[in-house]
């Protein structure tokens, strides 16, 4: 059986079965490799690499009025959205900045409480526009955290960019509050893996959104 990890190595020295293909334009090739029921793909590279360019050029149009005196700040939450926040800003054609946030908040498959944050102490964001980059927006608490910070310290506004969102998670409490501006895809309660989402710090690399099946893992849920 093929497993995960061996998978994620394949797919990272762009070698599938010994065959050199590279991995953007095998998507299909890749599905049929899914041998392993820990996994399947929910949303492909390709799928992803599509909607961020929506993405971007709907956040492009929206703050089109934007200057180079007062850039748009990304501010990406460490770790999972490194990778998508890397592909929307290449991707955005209005004036702008990057920072991140160190945002820890699950363990295993699940939330591990309240979320540990270094919220950018050295970050100005006075009269700023701010856009929150997230991989995906669960229970809400994370976000909603985040922005009352940010709220705090002046910022002129603040809007949320998320690849994921799985409203049917969202806190009762937080239904009206944490509302993403930008939505990569909506999904229903599954834990994924993959474009910078993790399970324990593991398969961050893995080239597609996928499913993960916690069950199959030696029988262990951690
Ligand atoms: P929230 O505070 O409950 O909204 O959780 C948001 C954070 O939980 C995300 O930034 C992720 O780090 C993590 N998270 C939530 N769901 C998943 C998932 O399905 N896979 C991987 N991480 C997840």
């Amino acid at each position: 059986m093929l497993t995960i990890d061996i998978y994620s190595e394949i797919c990272y020295n762009n070698f599938v079965w010994g065959n050199s293909i590279p991995i953007a334009e095998n998507d299909e090739r890749i599905c049929e490799m899914q041998m392993n029921e820990q996994f399947t793909i929910l949303k492909s590279g390709a799928e992803v690499r599509s909607r961020i360019r929506e993405l971007a050029a709907e956040i492009s149009a929206d703050y089109a009025g934007i200057t180079a005196e007062s850039p748009l700040l990304l501010l990406c939450t460490l770790s999972g959205a490194v990778f998508f926040s890397a592909d929307l800003v290449r991707e955005l054609t209005v004036p702008c900045e990057i920072n991140f946030l160190k945002v820890h908040s699950y363990q295993g498959i699940r939330p591990a409480g309240s979320p540990i944050f270094d919220l950018g102490e050295n970050i100005d964001v006075r009269g700023r526009h701010v856009l929150i980059v997230e991989d995906i927006v669960d229970t809400g608490q994370t976000m909603h955290t985040v922005m009352q910070n940010f709220t705090d310290k002046g910022a002129a506004d603040i809007r949320i960019c998320t690849m994921l969102d799985k409203p049917s998670r969202r806190y009762p409490q937080l239904k009206d509050l944490v509302i993403p501006d930008y939505t990569g895809f909506e999904i229903e309660d599954l834990f994924v893996i993959g474009w910078g989402l993790d399970y324990n710090q593991k398969y961050r690399l893995l080239p597609d959104i996928m499913v993960y099946h916690p069950e199959a893992e030696n029988g262990k849920e951690q």
